[in-house]
């Protein structure tokens, strides 16, 4: 087990002039898409990520040039989304859901299994950097409960068993797919640069919405349930009659 180390005195020094002029080009593109260059932090971010694995000195450095701000407000971004990692992380970074549904499904059980089993907590890494272990908050995947995460990539109905299994292919550097979206796990980098918006062309692969969650959908055409339309003029039950009964 090794704790994740705070970044290095290294991260302090500038970009390599290549690796800059990269980064520059790639930080145009993105603060283009938006009114003002401060509304670019968030997928700027991702990009320097994508470049380290995490947000250093000389990232946040980059960052505030580009657009205008202090590195102190680039701070400020960066440690309220968990997202942002200001300690590398592994390759691949596991994340165990144990938000309340995933967790009385069995999310806590994954994560105490897991963490025994990889002899890993939270936020901690393998010495090698292949995987890393996070507890994470809902992942607006409850209907496959209990969910995990690589890479921001889901992995429906887990189960310790198959928590265990993962993490240890994943070390072995065995294939793993998961349940839904591409054809392809990509590493921790990779992954952070689609976030930047520079999509791999994998939107569109795999399982997009699974049946749980369509199970509403077709309820609803089953039972002829229709949403009213957006201008239909509603009455709210307070004001249909009962106001002028209750005067009555
Ligand atoms: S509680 Fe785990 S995905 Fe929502």
């Amino acid at each position: 087990m090794e704790f994740l180390e705070t970044a290095g005195t290294g991260d302090q020094e500038p970009y390599a002039p290549e690796v800059r002029e990269r980064l520059e080009r790639d930080a145009k593109e993105i603060i283009a898409r938006y009114p003002k260059p401060r509304s670019a932090l968030l997928p700027m971010l991702h990009l320097v990520q994508s470049e380290e694995g995490h947000v250093t000195p000389r990232g946040t450095a980059f960052c505030a040039e580009q657009l205008g701000i202090t590195p102190a407000q680039v701070t400020g971004v960066v440690t309220f989304y968990t997202q942002y990692k200001r300690k590398p992380v592994g390759e691949y970074h596991v994340g165990v859901c144990i938000n309340t549904l995933c967790a009385i499904m069995g999310g806590d059980q994954i994560w105490n299994e897991l963490s025994a089993h990889t002899g890993l907590g939270h936020d901690e890494a393998d010495a090698d950097g292949r995987v890393s272990l996070e507890r994470i908050e809902c992942n607006a995947a409850c209907d496959f409960a209990p969910v995990m995460m690589v890479n921001w990539e889901f992995f429906d109905n887990m189960t310790p068993e198959k928590a265990k299994a993962l993490v240890d292919d994943l070390r072995s550097g065995k294939q793993v797919l998961p349940s839904r979206g591409p054809n392809e796990l990509v590493g921790w980098k990779d992954a952070s640069r689609v976030l930047a918006g520079f999509p791999d062309g994998r939107a569109h692969e795999g399982v997009q919405a699974g049946p749980e969650s369509l199970r509403g959908l077709e309820l609803a055409k089953e039972r002829g349930w229709t949403a009213p339309p957006p201008s239909a003029e509603r009455e709210r039950p307070h004001e249909s009659g009962g106001q002028e009964g209750r005067n009555q």
